[in-house]
């Protein structure tokens, strides 16, 4: 039986080998990781992250193909094919923070496959990684190399979560870049011969290496492009009666733009967007090509821009304050069909409303009251963000309640927000909802779920992203001045 190790049981690695090994029987995969609790979630009935699908996916293949271990060293000396899939924050501090990609983990998993390893290995890099870190890896490797022979491949992840498991059955694509030489060319081989056994092989498409990590970095750029167009089109929407959904429909209809990521929204957010965008800056910037970085860093400026005006729409629609007033803020994982909160635009929405003195009323369906007070009081120091910057009062965390149900969320509430668009919101009884609320009574959604013409038909006063205005809200004269200003 060919063996395979996956090194890294997170969001990307568990699914990713667990698909492996649910379609290739005959391929013995061990998933490996440092951290003890994750492994034994892996090996319990509560897997530690949601995603549909993917409990049966493990059902059916643990115990058989598929194990998940902590012995990291044993598997991945076992292994002929060992794919890396471990955390690649941006650099918290020293050269490049807040925009380089942290290699801390990743090189010292390279450090660990080199003390550990006896025989030929192909090394199959699955983390988003700045382009030209295989040859990082490489120099490690070969230097500790006891005459084995290493190939690098960069085999790029594709899934997004909340679809990981039909994204990994039914890929658009699958990328695998290696090296020319005919060593280069066989390990291509050898991994195209694994996706072969799920995957019709005019979707594997192979580049070299440098192809396949860069192909990586633009294609999350060029979706978070397009949300940030289309957001930014929002904004000129609300200012002149257009409507975005009707704009978008338009646009989607142009087979040259096409219909996908042209849902205006609160802010991106998810662990990949702004990490691969701020290393793509880093990486133009270090080429000298500076016009091409602050492109692409517009990209997130607009992203910010848009969270917080979202912030500001509260405030400013809420005679100017939030302080004091019970804000229902439904929704808090970064989209919906996950329990991840990394980047979610959540976070710095609920920042700033807690910085105007809100108290909020927290619920998610998948995301666990100590995730998300974690996420409300930690600093991310992150580039030139101003949003992130603010320190966070503890008092103010105290402002902060988790809740059960979206009920109990908006009861006695002045505002909500939606945050996430989780199918559950979209049938609430949201008379029920507005009867139990503050009035006059607000909702802004800032995901475009709800039906705008039936809730002001119950009573409530209505912001929806890049929709006209509810005349209450319509600005007179300049816009928002008066507004307290989130942005130091
Ligand atoms: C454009 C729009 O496509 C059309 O929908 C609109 O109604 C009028 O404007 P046009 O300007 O005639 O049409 O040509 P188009 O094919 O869009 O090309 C515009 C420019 O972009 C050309 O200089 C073309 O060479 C360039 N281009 C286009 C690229 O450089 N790369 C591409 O991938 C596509
Ligand atoms: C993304 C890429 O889609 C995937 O190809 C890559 O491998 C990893 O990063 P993911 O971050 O899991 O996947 O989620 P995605 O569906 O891309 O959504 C990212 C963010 O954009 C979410 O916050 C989502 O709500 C937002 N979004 C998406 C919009 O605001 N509007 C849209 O139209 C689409
Ligand atoms: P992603 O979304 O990229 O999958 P995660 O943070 O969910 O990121 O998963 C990365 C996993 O990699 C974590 O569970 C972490 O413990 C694991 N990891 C990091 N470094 C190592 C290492 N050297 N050996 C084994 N596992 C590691």
């Amino acid at each position: 039986m060919v063996k395979i190790c996956g090194i890294g049981a997170g969001y990307v690695g568990g699914p990713t080998m667990a698909v492996i090994a649910l379609k290739c029987p005959s391929i013995e995969v061990a998933v490996v990781d440092i951290s003890h609790s994750r492994i034994s979630a892996w090996n319990s009935d509560q897997l530690p992250i949601y995603e549909p699908g993917l409990e049966e996916v493990v059902k059916e293949c643990r115990g058989k193909n598929l194990l998940f271990s902590t012995d990291v060293e044993k598997h991945v000396s076992e292994a002929e094919i060992v794919f890396l899939s471990v955390n690649t924050p941006t650099k918290a501090r020293g050269l490049g923070a807040g925009k380089a990609a942290d290699l801390t983990y990743w090189e010292s998993a390279a450090r660990m496959i080199a003390d550990v390893s006896q025989s030929n290995k192909i090394i199959v890099e699955k983390s988003t990684v700045p382009v030209r870190t295989a040859e990082a890896i490489e120099k490690i490797l070969a230097h500790n190399s006891k005459g084995i022979n290493y190939q690098i491949l960069s085999n790029p992840e594709f899934l997004s979560e909340g679809t990981a498991i039909q994204d990994l059955l039914n890929p658009d694509r699958v990328l695998i870049g290696g090296k020319e030489s005919p060593e280069g060319q066989k390990a291509i081989q050898a991994l195209k011969d694994i996706y072969a056994q799920w995957v019709q092989e005019d979707k594997i498409i192979t580049t070299n290496l440098w192809s396949a990590e860069l192909s990586k970095l633009a294609d999350n750029a060029f979706l978070a492009q397009r949300i940030s167009s289309i957001n930014a089109m929002s904004a000129l929407c609300e200012a002149t009666g257009a409507e975005v959904s009707q704009v978008s429909l338009a646009l989607s209809k142009n087979t040259k733009i096409g219909s996908k990521f042209l849902n205006a929204s609160v802010g991106f957010g998810g662990s990949c967007f702004q990490k691969d965008i701020l290393n793509l800056v880093y990486i133009c910037e270090g080429n000298g090509l500076s016009e091409v970085a602050n492109y692409w860093k517009q990209v997130i400026n607009v992203n910010d821009y848009q969270k917080n005006r979202f912030v500001k729409r509260v405030i400013s629609s809420m005679f100017n304050t939030v302080s004091g007033k019970k804000i229902a803020v439904l929704g808090f994982a970064f989209k919906k069909d996950t329990s991840d909160t990394r980047k979610t635009p959540a976070i710095d929405v609920c920042k700033g409303l807690l910085g105007d003195e809100a108290r909020l009323s927290i619920y998610d369906p998948r995301v666990t009251e100590d995730q998300i007070q974690r996420d409300l009081s930690t600093n991310n120091v992150e580039w030139d963000h101003p949003i992130h910057l603010h320190p966070l009062n503890p008092t103010m965390v105290k402002q902060v309640s988790i809740v059960r149900d979206a009920y109990e969320a908006t009861k006695d509430a002045h505002g909500i927000c939606i945050l996430t668009e989780w199918d559950e919101f979209k049938t609430l009884d949201y008379q029920k909802i507005y009867d139990d609320m503050q009035k006059p009574a607000f909702i802004f959604d800032g995901r475009n779920i709800l039906n705008v013409g039936k809730l002001r038909e119950i009573g409530f006063i209505v912001y929806s992203i890049g929709k006209p205005l509810d005349s209450w809200l319509k600005p007179e004269g300049h816009a928002y001045s008066g507004v307290m200003d989130i942005i130091p």
